[in-house]
């Protein structure tokens, strides 16, 4: 088991330069599947999420390394249709592969995905989305398989602007024969960069980012060298950090148009953010404001995988705030850890209603997931004491070595294999 221990109570200082984005890494490893030959794809993450795709990837007939941020990736063998089911286990974004395997390779099998534990993550709209193709689906002992001679291009419209549905939907269309059109897609910057990057292999994709996208399906992909987005969850976790702990930092590789809803809520709780180009400078002096309402919805609304970040950052708040969960069911299993730190807070009905208390006790607390993992750390840095974060897997899903991130900035946290 590996922990994470923070000597908290110091405000943070320094330049770090954000991580690419996992987000979207993931789907544009999956996209690689569809052209023949050899990809170059920077500032990829080193990640427990990304390992588990390259193996998939690896399993499935490629070849591929991962140095420094590079991925290096040769397509041109992969002729298994079938992502192996221990690897499908144990990471939800495999589901990514299905468009891209039926589209090069006319059928695929997978079994139901695994992930992070934050409530029913339904793949209805993935599946029906590529049975519109024309694709035959059959599933049975957990096996969900299609299988198709030519996909055809469709209209498809999304009863919620789901992103990983907007994503497999989009690469199966780069393939198809004829037009397809995505009504109500999701619009996160991480489709963006997917389509941007199937434009680069040579796919005529349009309306990336709005809520209609178009895609003109081509007869052959080519294999391109891309640079993948900075991540915004994690620039997001380090602006919240500073407002939780106080401190005056600078972040590099970063596209505030990607934060506009967070930039928004910190500078109302009153944390100073000023950008220029790709660099936020951030700096808090004083305990946050509370803030009435915020609302988790779909891009460019306040992003659900900030929502647990925000929490901590509230919770250390003036004044009493709520924040209402609208993505995910249960994703508010950091509530009772963050309680275990002195935190007020109280769950009702989707709602999360926090008075702010003026400071945390250090204490021994689990990461149930992700995000919540995240917020732990930053409740940890803001607290005086030794605090001890368990179950840091979860945290090695989303961020390239958190403790290594948090140190540059200044705070003492050591990672613990036991
Ligand atoms: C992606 C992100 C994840 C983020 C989420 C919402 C990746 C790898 N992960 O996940 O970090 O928290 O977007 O911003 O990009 N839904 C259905 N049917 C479906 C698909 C989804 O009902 O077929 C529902 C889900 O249960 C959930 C909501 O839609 O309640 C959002 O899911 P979705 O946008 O698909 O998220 P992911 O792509 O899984």
């Amino acid at each position: 088991m590996e922990t994470f221990t923070i000597e908290g109570g110091k405000p943070l200082s320094g330049t770090l330069r954000i991580q690419g984005a996992k987000n979207a890494a993931l789907p544009i490893l999956a996209a690689a599947v569809m052209a023949e030959g050899q990809f170059h794809i920077y500032d990829v993450p080193h990640l427990k999420d990304i390992e588990v795709m390259l193996q998939i990837l690896t399993a499935l007939g490629a070849k591929a390394t991962h140095t420094d941020g590079c991925v290096w990736l040769d397509t041109t063998s992969i002729s298994i249709g079938h992502v192996p089911d221990d690897l499908m286990g144990q990471m939800r974004s495999s589901i990514f592969l299905m468009g891209p395997l039926l589209a090069r390779l006319g059928e695929v099998t997978i079994s139901r995905p695994g992930g992070c534990l934050i409530g029913e993550r339904r793949i209805d709209l993935h599946l029906s989305g590529l049975t519109a193709f024309g694709a035959k689906m059959e599933e049975a002992d957990g096996y969900i398989s299609f299988r198709t001679k030519q996909l055809k291009g469709t209209n498809i419209f999304l009863s919620f602007p789901s992103v990983g549905a907007t994503e497999n939907i989009m690469m199966a269309a780069a393939l198809a024969k004829g037009t397809t059109r995505i009504c109500n897609a999701a619009r996160e910057p991480e489709i963006s960069d997917l389509a941007n990057f199937l434009n680069a292999m040579g796919a005529k994709i349009r309306g990336a980012g709005t809520d209609t996208i178009e895609i003109t399906g081509v007869q052959r992909l080519r294999p391109v060298s891309y640079r993948v987005i900075p991540d915004r969850i994690v620039a997001g976790t380090h602006i919240l950090a500073v407002g939780a702990a106080q401190g005056h930092i600078e972040l590099t590789n970063t596209i505030p148009e990607h934060l506009t809803a967070l930039i928004e809520v910190a500078r109302s709780c009153g944390v100073e953010i000023k950008t220029y180009h790709d660099i936020m400078e951030v700096k808090s002096t004083s305990r946050p404001r509370a803030i009435d309402r915020i609302i988790t919805s779909p891009f460019p609304g306040f992003p659900t995988d900030l929502q647990a970040q925000l929490m901590t950052f509230l919770a250390l708040a003036r004044g009493t705030s709520v924040i209402k969960e609208t993505v995910f069911e249960a994703r508010f299993r950091h509530v009772n850890e963050l309680a275990r730190m002195g935190a007020s807070i109280y769950v009702d009905l989707g709602s999360a209603f926090i008075r702010g208390v003026s400071r945390f006790n250090s204490a021994t607390v689990e990461a149930s997931d992700l995000r919540a993992g995240a917020a732990l750390v930053i409740a940890g840095i803001a607290a005086e004491g030794t605090t001890v974060v368990e179950q840091i897997h979860h945290i090695d899903r989303g961020y390239d070595r958190l403790e290594r991130q948090f140190e540059q900035l200044g705070a003492t946290i050591t990672r613990t294999i036991q």
